[in-house]
């Protein structure tokens, strides 16, 4: 069968796979490597879309999203950040994977290059190539405080680039960009004629300051595209549903891929997620708190074991920290914790050339599993 996979995906992907077999023998296993939120959806949503699939929303819908949650989108973004936003810049998608995925197709010409901040969300390489474009690293260190650098941003920038990825706040390395690094990237997009996609789906998870998204920047709406999503925000991580906000001309581009593709994004869960912007106040109040509490419980741990070190988590619900002092290289020490601890961490270097000598631990287990990972973590020699 082998013979008429295409060419290009030979090599294709990798991503966060894992060796399932290998994990599934440990009964008392603790898994950590899980980027989705553990609590189900709120019950409001869920009751929501039942009631609203029973009045008759199990159709193909509009092909750019359920005019009344473009509706919502628009109105909740006037409330949060005070900018207003026409219904023709958006379109409902599913999910910001095909959102992200949705971008690169309508961008990129064959050998276009995309920026990325390494380490970055595996999945921005596979969506860049996907589309024939080629995923330049920009490399950001846990020994500066995974900052931003000009000089580093400057040389990776050549004639072909097109777009750079900003993932705010970030996954894996739960930072969270401030004012001064938002405006290097807004001055150097508009200095070399770049877009910025702005991965904002963990908005909720800022820990120190308010999320300030990059399309308010003064002069940058028309150059800004805006990916978000209700996976982890509302914790809808199954109900694959995001929104795209461009430019309209990109819009339309988007929407006629986005039409070959699926057609339109799940109707139901567009219900789903009107009654999620009606009820956001709530839900962040509700069950971020909840998570910010894993994420600073679980980091005064790391910093308690010895082979850890931390910088200061800022947002998102993962924790990104160093493994050098163990002298192992990330695979391997995620190898042994597995087997010593049963516990189950992902290996740094799937997050790009800086992630080596770090793994991610993801805080979507609750409070008391994460005590026995950190006390069985605790015990280790290495
Ligand atoms: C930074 C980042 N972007 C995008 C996604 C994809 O989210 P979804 O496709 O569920 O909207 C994830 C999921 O983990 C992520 O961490």
């Amino acid at each position: 069968m082998e013979r008429f996979i295409a060419e290009r995906f030979r090599s294709f992907g990798g991503g966060l796979a894992l060796d399932t077999g290998a994990i599934l023998k440990y009964t008392d296993l603790i898994d950590l490597s899980i980027g989705d939120t553990d609590i189900v959806t709120d019950e409001r949503i869920i009751n929501a879309a039942f009631r609203d699939a029973k009045a008759g929303h199990t159709h193909y819908g509009d092909p750019h999203g359920d005019p009344e949650l473009i509706d919502a989108v628009c109105r909740a973004w006037n409330e949060d950040f005070g900018q207003s936003i026409d219904p023709e810049r958006i379109l409902v998608t599913a999910s910001s994977c095909l959102g992200m995925s949705l971008v690169m197709l309508g961008i990129l010409d064959p050998g276009d290059e995309v920026l990325v901040f390494s380490p970055y969300f595996p999945m921005y390489r596979e969506q860049i190539e996907l589309a024939g474009g080629v995923c330049v690293e920009v490399p950001t260190y846990a020994s500066e405080g995974f900052a931003i650098k000009k000089e580093r941003l400057d040389a990776a920038i050549t004639p072909r680039t097109k777009a750079m990825v900003f993932n705010n706040p970030t996954n894996p390395t739960a930072m969270a960009y401030g004012a001064d690094t938002m405006r290097l990237l807004a001055e150097t997009a508009k200095e070399h004629d770049l877009l910025i996609v702005a991965d904002e789906i963990y908005t909720s998870y800022m820990f120190s300051e308010p999320f300030t998204p990059m399309r308010t920047l003064p002069g940058m709406a028309e150059r800004t595209v805006t990916l978000n999503s209700f996976s982890k925000n509302y914790l809808m991580t199954g109900w694959r549903v995001g929104t795209i906000i461009a430019e309209p001309a990109l819009i339309k581009t988007m929407q006629r891929i986005n039409g070959a593709l699926i057609y339109t994004a799940p109707s139901v869960s567009q219900r789903a997620a009107i009654q999620a912007l009606h009820d956001r106040e709530d839900i962040r109040a509700r069950y971020i708190r909840e998570y910010r509490e894993r994420v600073f419980y679980a980091a005064e741990r790391i910093r308690s074991i010895p082979y850890f070190e931390l910088n200061e988590p800022h947002g998102t619900f993962y924790l990104f920290p160093s493994i050098r002092k163990t002298k192992l290289d990330s695979a391997r020490f995620c190898a042994e914790l597995l087997e010593k601890a049963h516990v189950l961490v992902t290996n740094g270097a799937a997050f790009g050339k800086t992630g080596e000598g770090h793994v991610r631990i993801a805080c979507t287990v609750g409070r008391d599993k994460l005590c026995e990972a950190f006390d069985r973590m605790e015990k280790l020699k290495f």
